[in-house]
């Protein structure tokens, strides 16, 4: 058998990680009914980097939600591999990052990433050093003892990445997690996150309105519209892997970030 009809026998029977039909969603409010989200249609495939951009109020964020089951379409349907989103959400399927690491200010940096650890109650003789080689992983390991305050915001947002992959969740969403940091800062987070992808292939979801950013990381970029968020068009990056600094600079990188400014703009 040839190596094309194995990868479409597989394709054919498995389900798609996420399967987003006709999903739409309104919030009611004290300011009245507003729509979040219409008419959305997306497969993310296993293992996929997807990137989903936009302004302000285009409904990102309700997007990571809806996926994780946090809210509920008003129509259309949510899968995760073929089943209901709840049930996924209940298998602690889902990682969160967001934009704030929101670490306990009380718990060293490795009893943050042991956090969760304690909730879905992972063997208690594992977890120490499971927390420690997550840390490790991210240059981390001198600061296990360290407490929130006496870390940079860029380390606090590592802390926060690796306690999201603790539970060793399947499907990462990531809600503008690099935003508040400085360039330099979110260039060395944006290729730790890509380390960790390619190491362990989780499915993931990141949000942000950083152009640049959605190109460097992603495989796809869902360029979305406000009033109601729609999706405008979906971009896929034609760059190589791995992605490095030297990337940044190139003429298919930057025609690439073109291209998504010319769809934000329209
Ligand atoms: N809990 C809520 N109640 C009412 N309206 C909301 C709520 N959350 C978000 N919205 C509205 O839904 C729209 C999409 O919001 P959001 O998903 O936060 O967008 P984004 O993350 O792209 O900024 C916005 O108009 C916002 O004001
Ligand atoms: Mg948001």
């Amino acid at each position: 058998m040839s190596p094309t009809a194995i990868v479409t026998q597989r394709g054919a029977a498995d389900a798609p990680c996420i399967r987003l039909r006709g999903v739409g969603l309104r919030y009611y409010g004290e300011r009245g009914e507003t729509e979040a989200l219409s008419n959305i249609d997306l497969d993310i495939a296993e293992g996929e980097f997807v990137a989903f951009l936009g302004p302000t109020g285009c409904g990102k964020s309700s997007l990571l939600r809806l996926v994780s089951d946090l809210v509920a379409p008003t129509s259309g349907t949510v899968t995760i591999r073929g089943g209901k989103a709840g049930a996924a959400r209940r298998a602690n399927d889902f990682g969160f990052v967001f934009q704030d690491p929101a670490l306990l200010s009380w718990r060293t940096a490795a009893r943050n990433v042991q956090l969760p650890l304690e909730v879905v109650s992972y063997p208690v003789e594992d977890q120490r050093a499971h927390c420690e080689a997550l840390l490790d992983s991210v240059g981390l390991l001198k600061f296990k003892d360290a407490y929130p305050h006496e870390l940079s915001g860029g380390m606090k947002q590592r802390v926060a990445i690796v306690r999201a992959l603790a539970w060793n969740a399947s499907i990462l969403l990531m809600d503008e997690p690099f935003s508040a940091l400085d360039e330099l800062t979110k260039n060395q987070l944006q290729d730790d996150l890509l380390r960790i992808w390619n190491a362990e292939r989780k499915t993931v979801l990141f949000v942000t309105h950083n152009i640049s950013e959605a190109v460097y990381l992603a495989d796809r970029v869902v360029v979305m519209s406000p009033h109601p968020g729609r999706i405008r068009t979906i971009l896929p990056v034609r760059l190589p892997r791995p992605r490095t600094e030297e990337m940044r600079e190139q003429p298919e990188f930057l025609s690439q970030v073109r291209a998504a400014r010319e769809f934000l703009r329209t």
